[in-house]
């Protein structure tokens, strides 16, 4: 072989390790692009809400915060911004544009007005906006407008059905809850906002419930307090001065109204022996407090923190595109959690939470 020969070869031999060179360091560095962090990703959940000050609903966002934390992963962050509605749909649907202009891939939506969500739901399919609605139920024909709607909630008479039933074994158990000892329980009834789902259906079952528990009943007031313990205290004052002593029983459709009216006992300066036994729902921290306190006879858990949790799973699995089986939604939409009595065996878990 020539000189020629062993050059040209070596020149090949160059060439030939050159090339391979280039090609191991371009597929090292394809490989390290590989391994490089994926951008990350930022959920953004626009949150509205009839009123920020209602205490449950305060309670479950304060939990929906924390959850949506602790959802938070390395490749997806999660932003929570809350809106608050003021009572007024006008202003919520405001809100709600505001949130959409800002940025914003998944809308929790407390309606003001459960029976008027039309814009909000055009707004929302305008720019293919999941919207998960919570608590306040929007009505069958409105949730089937389009598929990228849910509900979070629990279902009313589940609730009236177990205050009814707490209320029915109090009276059993607490003799002198009839204080005049006619055989009938005179009651009184706070409620929540009219066409409210859980107003409407929580008085009836559990009025019902006391009935088919065998206790007689006899209704001397009703009066709306709009969830409210203030206008409770002062619903509750205004029955006293015209009922008295009279009233033996208090069914509050929520524990801020309960407390509304262990308020107005209060004042009265009305002694625990004479107090009529007053029933509350939810299960808030001072709802429960009061049970412990012992101003309270019973109420019924609303779980906050279920319902908060799965309003957070559910929005990140919308935003990364997962299946949804695992949530189980009745027709593919509504997820309803369930309510629990509190009891004096377990009260303690409730108050740890
Ligand atoms: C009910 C709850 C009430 C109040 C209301 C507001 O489910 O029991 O305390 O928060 O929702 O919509």
């Amino acid at each position: 072989m020539g000189e020629n020969g062993m050059a040209g070869k070596r020149r090949r031999g160059w060439i030939l390790t050159a090339v391979l060179l280039a090609g191991w360091l371009s597929l090292a560095l394809e490989g390290c692009a590989g391994r490089q962090a994926p951008q990350k990703r930022y959920l953004r959940i626009g949150v509205v809400m009839y009123d920020v000050n209602d205490t449950f609903l305060s309670e479950l966002i304060a939990c929906f915060r924390e959850d949506a934390k602790s959802l938070q992963t390395e490749e997806r962050s999660i932003n929570v911004t809350v809106r608050d509605g003021e009572k007024s749909q006008r202003t919520e649907d405001s809100c709600v544009e505001e949130l959409i202009d800002g940025g914003c891939d998944v809308l929790c939506v407390n309606l003001v007005d459960r029976t008027a969500p039309s814009r909000i739901i055009d707004m929302a399919m305008e720019r293919d906006i999941p919207i998960i609605f919570f608590n306040r139920e929007p009505v069958k024909e409105d949730l089937a407008q389009w598929d990228r709607m849910y509900y979070v909630g629990s279902d009313p008479e589940e609730s009236g059905v177990m205050q009814g039933e707490l209320a029915a074994d109090y009276i059993r158990s607490h003799s002198g809850v009839d204080r005049n000892k006619d055989g009938v329980i005179q009651y009184v009834l706070l409620e929540g906002e009219p066409g409210h789902q859980d107003a409407i259906i929580r008085t009836e079952s559990a009025v019902s419930t006391l009935t088919r528990e065998g206790v007689q009943l006899e209704k001397l007031s009703r009066q709306i307090a709009n969830w409210n313990r203030a206008q409770a205290l002062t619903k509750m004052s205004q029955m006293m001065t015209q009922y008295g002593s009279r009233i033996e029983l208090v069914l509050a459709n929520n524990d801020d109204m309960a407390l509304g009216a262990i308020d107005a006992l209060r004042q009265a300066g009305i002694t625990e022996g004479s107090r009529p036994a007053v029933f509350g729902i939810d299960g808030t921290k001072e709802g429960l407090q009061a049970i412990v306190d012992g101003t309270m006879a019973g109420t019924v858990y609303h779980d906050k923190e279920g319902q908060a949790m799965t309003m957070a799973k559910l929005a990140a699995a919308l935003y990364d595109g997962e299946d949804l089986s695992s949530f189980h939604l009745k027709d593919w939409t509504y997820c309803y959690l369930p309510y629990q009595k509190v009891t004096p065996e377990n009260l303690e878990k409730f108050l740890e939470r």
